[in-house]
Parts: structure tokens; sequence; C-alpha cells
């Protein structure tokens, strides 16, 4: 795959920290040595006792073992807030722009610091204990960042759930890690709208699987109208009040849990990916200092929301653990219009802008004029994540947002892998459109073609990882089995990441997407299967299928092809109460993109469905199907082609 374009390293990246020869050195010692180079960069957070072990791992999937640091001991909340105390107390550590453009709060890590400490002293005033589970389902504001904190200050694991779930899915996160408490707020504002969250836990915690919850403290936040339980809802700001302001940190092993956040797979329910503290704080750390070319007094601004992994890594604990300022925006690209995004970017005078390539799209499709009346000139870097970018997009980003002035680094990585993988170090290498490029110290990629060979030179194949880095994730919560089977059983004795890739004649690596049942809607996953499980508990659906689709803004949007049980009418209102269905049931990011009433849906004799042949026939691919033969009844494709016409 040959680049259209390739950007050289910029002058503004000539005395970045790592240049070109650097990365060569480094990058082969830290393959060579891990342990050396890990032993090293382990040093860069503080412990509260040294490490003499580096690295014990093993992909072999008879004796998995992850294990890194792992006689070391630590807290992450020392690192992101105590250590910065003495020399940049006063320093912001978390610039809060607010929904509507007039609001800003400037948190200082001492402030920081102090709120941590006292929500510390609230939660285990409540009885949470190391080892506890606490889910958040908070919006975009500062007392979030305080209560994940507070959480790895008393090391309790933390499990964010994204504000955007129904209470069903929130329910069944609940339920899946055991977890006694819940953290909210009254109400959450996004773009203008108020999002009912306590209402939406109220819902939840109705259901069957959230039947654990003990506590939910509850933020006062918009002042907005809730139902209150006495005996199981507390008060937030009540509690902050009345906390000491110190919290002896809790002495966590490197291999204890840090949190936990659920993502989608290919079949059966999301899955809680469990990381740990040691390998997590290093290499969050690190990878934000060397692919973002972080510099003391950068203001760094990750629009992921804190639900995602994007938002743990690079919007809090990497950024938080280098001393940085990091900016929490509470609301959306684009309210009250489209400036919105550059007008942040003035206003804070931001450095760094890391975002994902559906926000940038849709910015786009406004035309070049939805950056008038802002410069944009504080930016050194632009950088994308969650999703392929389209070359296209790339170069609007380049262009209108960064003036030409700031390179891209287009990170590839996933929930599982805790931080960047593959992705340029701004000073160290040329950028091509659409390219991820080169890996990171101590992460080796791989090809491998469906059989398991190992495919040399430039080719195209599954992405897989051949050792193991410090922030992967250790198991899938409560289920080491299903970790096992998902990640370590495609393959031999690799990492198998879901992804396809293509490698080209210089060695860089370009995402091309998942190879599951895995669909990526505006940079969020989503499970097929989830969908599809979603809709036949409906009871006028029989059967259904999920694929991904092109789309525009989304990246992939959702298609849904629909079997009615037998008598029922395919109308409109039944297609428009589905799609409600499923935003209940998931969220809005499931919204169904089109639904498709399907007869039957094409079927190999022994009853699977071929995705395949929907997949093409969704994407407007229809003149080559493929191999239709192993079909039990191939007629039913001119059906579906038939229908389509008609959607
Ligand atoms: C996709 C988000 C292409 C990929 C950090 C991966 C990407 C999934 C890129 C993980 C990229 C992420 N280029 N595709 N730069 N980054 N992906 O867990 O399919 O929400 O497996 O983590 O997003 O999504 P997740």
């Amino acid at each position: 795959m040959a680049a259209d374009s390739v950007y050289p390293i910029s002058d503004s990246m000539k005395d970045a920290h790592i240049n070109r020869e650097q990365y060569e050195a480094m990058y082969r010692e830290s393959i060579e040595d891990p342990d050396g180079f890990w032993g090293r960069h382990g040093k860069r957070i503080d412990w509260m006792r040294p490490y003499t072990k580096v690295k014990n791992t093993s992909f072999d999937r008879n004796n998995l073992s992850i294990r890194w640091f792992e006689d070391g001991t630590l807290n992450a909340s020392v690192n992101c807030l105590d250590r910065h105390l003495a020399d940049r107390g006063d320093q912001t550590a978390i610039i809060f722009e607010g929904d509507e453009p007039d609001v800003s709060r400037y948190v200082s890590y001492r402030e920081l610091h102090e709120k941590t400490c006292r929500f510390a002293n609230a939660l285990k005033g409540l009885g949470v204990k190391k080892g506890d589970v606490v889910t958040l389902y908070m919006p975009m504001i500062v007392e979030t960042a305080v209560a994940m904190l507070a959480c790895a200050r008393i090391g309790a694991i933390h499990s964010v759930v994204f504000a955007g779930f129904s209470p069903e899915a929130l329910a069944a996160r609940i339920g899946n890690g055991g977890s006694r408490f819940v953290i909210t707020a009254d109400e959450g504002v996004r773009g203008g709208r108020r999002i009912p969250l306590k209402s939406n836990v109220d819902q939840a915690l109705e259901e069957p699987a959230a039947s654990v919850v003990e506590r939910v403290v509850v933020l006062g936040y918009t002042g907005g109208a809730m139902q209150w339980h006495d005996s199981r809802d507390v008060d937030f700001n009540g509690l902050m009040e009345e906390a000491e302001p110190w919290c002896e940190p809790e002495e966590m092993n490197a291999e204890d849990p840090l949190f936990m956040l659920y993502t989608s797979g290919s079949t059966g329910a999301p899955k809680g990916v469990l990381h740990t503290t040691g390998g997590y704080m290093v290499y969050t750390s690190i990878t934000h200092e060397y692919v973002f070319d972080y510099r003391p007094g950068d203001v760094f601004w990750c629009t992921a929301d804190v639900g995602w992994i994007t938002g743990h890594s690079y919007t809090l604990y990497g950024p938080l653990a280098n001393g940085a300022t990091t900016l929490l925006y509470e609301g959306i690209p684009t309210y009250p219009d489209e400036s919105r995004l550059g007008r942040i970017v003035d206003k804070h005078q931001v450095a760094t802008l890391y975002t994902a390539p559906t926000g940038i799209r849709a910015l786009m499709a406004g035309g070049d004029h939805v950056m008038d009346g802002t410069s944009r000139t504080s930016l050194r870097l632009l950088g994308t994540a969650g999703e392929p970018i389209n070359p296209q997009a790339w170069e609007w980003f380049y262009r209108v947002i960064g003036n030409e002035q700031a390179p891209i680094v287009d990170t590839w990585w996933q929930t599982e892998t805790g931080g960047v993988m593959i992705g340029p170090l701004p000073g160290a290498m040329e950028l091509k459109p659409g390219s991820a490029t080169r890996p990171f110290f101590g992460v080796q990629p791989a090809l491998f073609d469906s059989e398991g060979n190992e495919l040399e030179g430039a080719t195209g194949g599954n992405l897989v990882i051949k050792d193991s880095w410090p922030a992967q994730m250790r198991t899938i919560f409560g289920d080491h089995e299903r970790f096992i089977k998902t990640y370590f059983s495609t393959y031999d004795g690799v990492y198998f990441t879901g992804d396809g890739a293509k490698r080209d004649e210089d060695g860089d690596y370009w995402i091309t997407g998942r190879v599951d049942d895995v669909l990526n809607v505006s940079g969020h996953r989503l499970g097929t299967a989830e969908v599809e499980s979603a809709l036949v508990a409906h009871d006028k659906v029989a059967e259904a299928a999920v694929v991904g689709y092109p789309h525009d803004v989304k990246g992939e949007g959702i298609y849904v092809y629909v079997t009615l049980m037998k008598g029922e009418e395919p109308t409109d209102a039944l297609r428009d109460e589905l799609v409600q269905w499923v935003r209940q049931r998931i969220g809005p990011i499931a919204t169904p993109d089109v639904i498709q009433w399907a007869p039957g849906l094409p079927k190999t004799r022994s009853g699977k469905i071929m995705r395949r042949i929907l997949r093409k026939i969704a994407s407007n691919e229809t003149d080559n199907l493929g191999d239709t033969s192993t079909l039990a009844d191939p007629g039913v494709v001119d059906e579906l082609m038939e229908y389509r016409a008609f959607r």
C-alpha cells in the first residue's frame, strides 16, 4: 500500500524528545532487552517499594502469565497527585470547560489532591474497601476525575460506565462486576441537553442484575429534580464537606487491579477488561510523553469521554502522572455551533488536540469555514485514535484545524492494550495520512494469515502482538477462560487483536479495521451479537442479523436485517419501534441506521448466517457476492437484494 503523500518530520519537532536514531536504538533495546529497558523506564513513576523484577510474561495459552514489576508497590493517585505538590502544587491540573461556553474552572494539583483525599475518606466511610468494585455513571466533570482517583487512592476498582448507556446496559455492567457502590449525578449536560443520570440509575437498580447495589452516591450538579431513596442514596457534596482533607494512600502491588472497563467483543455480553496498577501507570505515562511529545506547560486536550479507555489513559492517568494540564470538556464539539472546538483551543491555548476521526469528519462535513473566527495557533500536535482515519479527513484535520503547523499522530490501540501501541513519534517518523506507522517501544506487531503463518514483508493480514507490554489487560473480570479464548486461542503464542492491517515497503502499518464481528461506530465498539440479542428480545422479531456498512461520518453504520414472527406486518411504525427498542436496551450509540425486512437470512446448510453476503448487500457491493453455493437456500439472497431497493 503506497502512500499518496508523505509528510516529512516537521521543523517544529526537530528538538522532540525522540528523534529517528533514538527511536531505532531505543526500540531495538526494548525488544532485545525488555528487562533492561523497562527496568529503567519503570522508574519514571514513584514506587513505594521499588521492584526488583521487571517482566514475567508468557503468551503460551496453557501457561499464560502477564506480570510486570511484580514485587513493586505503588499508588496511582500518589503518582497523579502527591508527587507533583512540591514543584507544581499550584499549577492547573484540570481545566474544566463546561457545556456552555462561558463556564470554565481551573483545578490545581493541590485542590485536586484535597478533593481526592476527601472523597477517598468518604468512600471509606461508606464501607468501600480495597478490591471492591465501584461503578461510576457520570458526566465529563471534575468530580468524575476525583471519584476515579479516590478509588485508586483506597485500592477500590473503578468501573466507569459511559453515561450514554441505557439503564439496562448499566445494570448488566453493575451485576457483572458485583459492584455494591454506584456514583452518579442528578443530571449530565451535553450539547444543551440534560441527561437524567440519577433516574437512569434508579431504573437500572430495578433490574435483578443490579440488586447487589447498597449505596448510590449522588452529586447534585444541575439541581434537576430527582427521586431520593433515603436508605440507599447519599449526597456527594455533603460527604465532601464532612470528610477529612488527607487520606493515607493504600499501598498497592503493581499487579493489583486499578480499574475495569467494559468493552464489546464479537460474541456474548460486553467484557470487563481488567487493568492493573504498575505497568499501566508506567506505560500511559511514557506513551503520553513520547507519542505526544509532551512538554511541561503544554495544555493537553483529549476529547474522549472518560467512559472510554482513551479518556482513562490520556485525559486522566497519563497526563496527570506527567504533571500536565489536562482539559476536560463536558460537551460536544459542535455546541453551540461548529466553531466550538476551535474556540476552546484558543481560549485555553491548547498545545495538543487528541480526538477521533468521526468528530473530524462531522466538522469537515460543515466545510472549511467551520473554523472561521478562531486561530488555533497554539496547536503543536494533533492526534487521532479509535478508528481508521481516511486520508481525506487526515488532510482536512492537518490543513484546516492544524493550519499545516501541527503534525498528526494516528495512534492505534485498544481498551485491552491500555495505551498507544502503534503510532508515529512526531520527531522520529515521517507521516503518511491513513497510516499509524510504527510500533511503540516494546511492542512487536506481526501479520498472520488465517492458517497462523507469519507473513513477511509488504503485505496484509491479521494483526497480532508477539510479546507482552506493560499496560496489557490482565484478564476479563470474572472470566479468565474467556480472556484466554478471546485473545490467545486464535493463534499459538501471540495476542490476537481482532484487527486487520497492511504493512508497506517501509515497514509502516496501516490498520484496516476489525476482522471479527465487532463494529466501530463513530469510534465506539459495538458487538453485532449485542445488537442482535437486543432485537430478538422483541416479541415480534423472529431473527436478526447485524452488519456494518461504510458511513461517511460514523465510519461504520449499523445495518440490521430483521425477520419478523409469522403473521407480523413489516410497517414503518414497527421499524421506528425497533429503533427505539435498541436504543433503550443499549443506548443511543447503538441506534440502527438501516433496518431491512428480511423474509429469510442467508444460511449455510449447518445453519450459520453468512454475514459476508449480508455485508456486501448492506455496502451495495452486490456485483460480486462471492461463493453462494454453500447456501441452504440461494433464493434468499435474491429476495434480500430486491427488498433492499425499498428500504
Ligand atoms: C480501532 C480505542 C484504525 C481498532 C483506543 C481497535 C483503530 C478498536 C485505531 C479499539 C487507529 C483504534 N486506526 N483503527 N488509529 N485506533 N482503532 O477498545 O479496530 O475503543 O481494535 O480503543 O478501535 O477500540 P477501543
